[in-house]
Order: C-alpha cells, then sequence, then structure tokens
C-alpha cells in the first residue's frame, strides 16, 4: 500500500494510519541579492491523518510562511511536499491545478472568521462545496450536520454580525470542514478569543482531529493550549523540531 503505515491494534485488527502531510527539506526565501532572506532553511517533518499539532516559534520566526507552502498558497524555493500521500511539490509544483487541490484537500482557520457578512451562516459554509460543484441535495444536509455537531446548528439563517466571536469561529471552522479536507491549517485560531473559549475551540479541534480523521496543525502562542495537541512543532534555526506531546492529565 502506497504511502500507508499498518499500526497494529492487536494481533487480530490492523488500522491504517494514512499519511497526511510530508515535508522534505523545505527551503523558503524572499527577496533577491543584498535583500534575500533565508526563512526556513531545510524543514521536514511528516504527519499523520488524525493528528493534532501546534505549531509555535517567535513572531518572525516563519510560522504563517510555513503554513502558506504546505497550503499550497506560497511556492518554496525548494524542497518537497506530500498531501495525502501524492507529490504536490518537488522543486516545483507537481499539481495541475493547486487551486482544484485547495479546495478538495485542504482547510484553512484563522485568526478572524473572515465570514462573509452579506451572507448567512448556512450560505457562508456551503460556498466551497458549491464551488467543487457538489449538488444542493448532498450539501445542505452535511452543512446542517456539520453546523449541529459544532454546537451552532440553530444559528443556520443568522448572519455572522448575530452571532458572538466563539460561535462566528465555530461558523469558520464548520467552513474550513465543509469540503471534507484531509488537512486543517490553522493560523492562530483562538488569538481574538479569551481563554475558556479558546480551550473550548483546542479541544473541539482536537475532536474534529480524531472523529473525522484530519490532520490540524495549529498556530498558537499560547502555552496553556499545548497540553490538548498531540505534538509540537517548534521552529529552531529555521528547521523543524518536533516535540512529543507533554502532559496528558488535563485532556
Ligand atoms: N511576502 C514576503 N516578502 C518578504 N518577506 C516576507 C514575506 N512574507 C513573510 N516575510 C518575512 O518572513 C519572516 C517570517 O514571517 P512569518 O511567516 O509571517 O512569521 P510568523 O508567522 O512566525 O510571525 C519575517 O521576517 C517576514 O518579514
Ligand atoms: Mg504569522
Amino acid at each position: 500500500m502506497k504511502n500507508e503505515k499498518l499500526k497494529m491494534k492487536n494481533e487480530n485488527e490492523k488500522i491504517e494510519v494514512k499519511s497526511a502531510i510530508k515535508v522534505e527539506n523545505l527551503v523558503k526565501k524572499f527577496g533577491k541579492g543584498d535583500s534575500e532572506i533565508t526563512v526556513i532553511d531545510g524543514a521536514s517533518f511528516s504527519l499523520d491523518e488524525g493528528e493534532f499539532v501546534a505549531l509555535v516559534a517567535p513572531s518572525g520566526a516563519g510560522k504563517t510562511t510555513l503554513l502558506m507552502m504546505i497550503g499550497c498558497v506560497l511556492e518554496p524555493t525548494s524542497g518537497k511536499i506530500e498531501i495525502g500521500g501524492d507529490v504536490v511539490y518537488d522543486g516545483k509544483w507537481t499539481v495541475k491545478d493547486d487551486r482544484e487541490l485547495r479546495r478538495k484537500k485542504l482547510g484553512f482557520i484563522f485568526q478572524s472568521h473572515y465570514l462573509i457578512p452579506f451572507l448567512n451562516v448556512e450560505e457562508n459554509v456551503s460556498l466551497l462545496p458549491y464551488q467543487n460543484k457538489e449538488p444542493a441535495s448532498v450539501v445542505k444536509p452535511r452543512v446542517k450536520e456539520l453546523l449541529d455537531y459544532l454546537g451552532v446548528g440553530s444559528k443556520l439563517h443568522n448572519m455572522p454580525s448575530e452571532l458572538s466571536g466563539g460561535q462566528n469561529q465555530r461558523v469558520a471552522i464548520a467552513r474550513a470542514l465543509a469540503n471534507k479536507p484531509s488537512i486543517i491549517l490553522a493560523d492562530e485560531p483562538t488569538a481574538a478569543l479569551d481563554i475558556s473559549r479558546s480551550v473550548s475551540v483546542v479541544k473541539l479541534l482536537r475532536k474534529i482531529a480524531k472523529e473525522q480523521k484530519v490532520a490540524i496543525v495549529m498556530v498558537t502562542h499560547d502555552d496553556r493550549l499545548l497540553p490538548y495537541c498531540d505534538k509540537i512543532l517548534a521552529i529552531k534555526d529555521k528547521k523543524i523540531e518536533i516535540k512529543d506531546k507533554v502532559d496528558e492529565h488535563i485532556i
């Protein structure tokens, strides 16, 4: 089986764990000549589906840059990226249609929810599936189910302005899940929330990773959220250092 690991659960049962992301020796430079800066210099790591990891580093260390390269939004300078076992970048983009790849395999969550203010909750979450030409008969029940799953099912027909910050962030998470991605990239998704709402969003992301078999990479500055993650990726000397998780007791 290509790019798939088999892990033994017990003697009789095998669980397939699929690779979600594999990054090899990724490099990103900005600028040219005297003004050239190297932000990422040989980052390598891999994640399986269902893993929920934090990406931590000081401001300006390249977290967003790395996330946007994995998200196929920003072109690396060199290296290799595999998404769901498929090579998408190997010195150059290898996919025919990178926009289609983003629409179908990736979900993004940001610090602000970026919901469209003149569309209601259902319409905001349905945008990408419709862009992917999925029929309403499939999209409508899935969006309702997702919003119920995220605890905002009763807000289906409300406008974003009628929801609280935490509720809007849940809608933004539903939107990120609506195209059934194999990876969610979350750039400081809790930065605008207080600690109790941050913990509830992070617990939700963890649950989503496990139940929906999605790999989630979350950039965060808040050490209090790290115990909820499976692993911590730190950018150190422009490379990735992987630390295994911390304190099991909090979860
Ligand atoms: N488009 C760009 N052009 C030039 N420099 C950039 C660009 N994007 C980011 N940088 C630089 O790359 C470094 C890392 O930025 P960023 O990835 O945003 O860091 P972080 O998200 O960790 O705060 C910073 O020094 C930033 O100024
Ligand atoms: Mg950033």
